[in-house]
């Protein structure tokens, strides 16, 4: 982890380099098919109920300062469900994009697919590109959709576009970029496809990540609820954020040194004040460690232990 304990003042100068900037929201929309089958409905129902929630959420998400909006509506481990199923799933996600299609772009939404393309179907393609087209000049929420989305492909794929050219990598181990070189160059590739999440939903119980931004997750505060996805609607979006605005985001660091040294309380409801236009990110270079006489020892106690 990156601790910087070193002083105030390269925290302060760290903190007034991050750009101002909106919430990243990442949700897992877990809980279909169980939802559906309390119903003795079959698992598509749930999928389809699923595509209403969506709706529910992107319309509420604008009014709680939320800048990007990234849902996971396909991984692509879920290849592996029955054909049927996967159809489904698909041909809900090309018709959410075709008859919203207007709407989002009224609203100011704009709408990009993320994850691989050459595995979908031309007719899902067509509507991706139709409505990525459609919305492109949005200035309001940015609408990422997952679909046939790993992050471990996503971070292989940045990585082989950062490191592009750079090389002869087999041959001559000294063309190696350093280990910090390296951080930057994949996290500017991927903080140009999105950047750093701050909240990550899951729905339905289940606590894992299941290969969802894991990079960009690196910070983010987790809330996982028993609420199956087709129940997920503004209440809850509101209740998640306002856990996140609750939380006490350290990166790492020692949040009151920053805020009040001795008043956590009044850091914290700093931190909430200014939960509409959140201006702290994760660090993405490599923080040099602490340089403490004595060892470790004196070290831990500078860095409060914080994480
Ligand atoms: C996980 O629930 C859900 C999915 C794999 C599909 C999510 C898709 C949608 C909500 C519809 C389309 C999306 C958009 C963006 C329009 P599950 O089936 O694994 O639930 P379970 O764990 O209860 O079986």
């Amino acid at each position: 982890m990156a601790g910087n304990g070193a002083s105030a003042d390269g925290y302060f100068a760290l903190q007034s380099s991050r750009e101002q900037r909106g919430l990243h929201v990442a949700v897992i929309m877990d809980g279909n098919g169980r939802w559906a089958a309390r119903r003795g409905l079959p698992r598509v129902a749930g999928h389809r109920a699923g595509v209403a929630a969506v709706r529910r959420v992107v319309e509420r998400a604008p009014e709680l300062g939320i800048e990007t909006l990234t849902v996971y509506a396909f991984s692509s481990d879920n290849w592996r469900r029955p054909a049927f199923e996967v159809r489904s799933i698909l041909s809900l996600i090309g018709g959410y994009l075709r008859l919203e299609r207007s709407t989002l772009r009224e609203a100011g939404v704009r709408v990009e697919a993320i994850g691989r393309r050459d595995r979908l179907p031309r007719i899902l393609l067509r509507e991706i590109a139709q409505c990525e087209a459609a919305t492109a000049g949005g200035g309001g929420l940015h609408l990422r959709v997952a679909v046939d989305y790993s992050s471990r492909e996503a971070m292989a794929r940045a990585a082989a576009r950062a490191f592009a050219g750079v090389g002869p990598w087999a041959s001559d181990a000294e063309q190696f970029p350093s280990p910090d070189a390296a951080r930057r160059a994949m996290a500017e590739v991927l903080r140009e496809e999105g950047g750093d999440v701050d909240l990550l939903i899951r729905t339905g119980g289940e606590k894992r990540l299941s290969d969802f931004l894991l990079w960009e997750s690196a910070y983010a505060e987790l809330v996982f609820t028993d609420v199956m996805w087709p129940e997920f609607g503004a209440a809850e979006l509101d209740a998640a954020v306002e856990e996140f605005l609750g939380r006490e985001r350290r990166f790492g660091g020692v949040v009151e040194r920053i805020e009040n040294a001795a008043s956590p309380q009044r850091a914290q409801s700093s931190q909430r004040e200014r939960g509409w236009v959140y201006p702290v990110e994760a660090p993405t270079h490599l923080i040099e460690p602490t340089q403490v006489e004595g060892g470790l020892a004196g070290g831990t106690a500078d860095l409060g232990g914080g994480r």
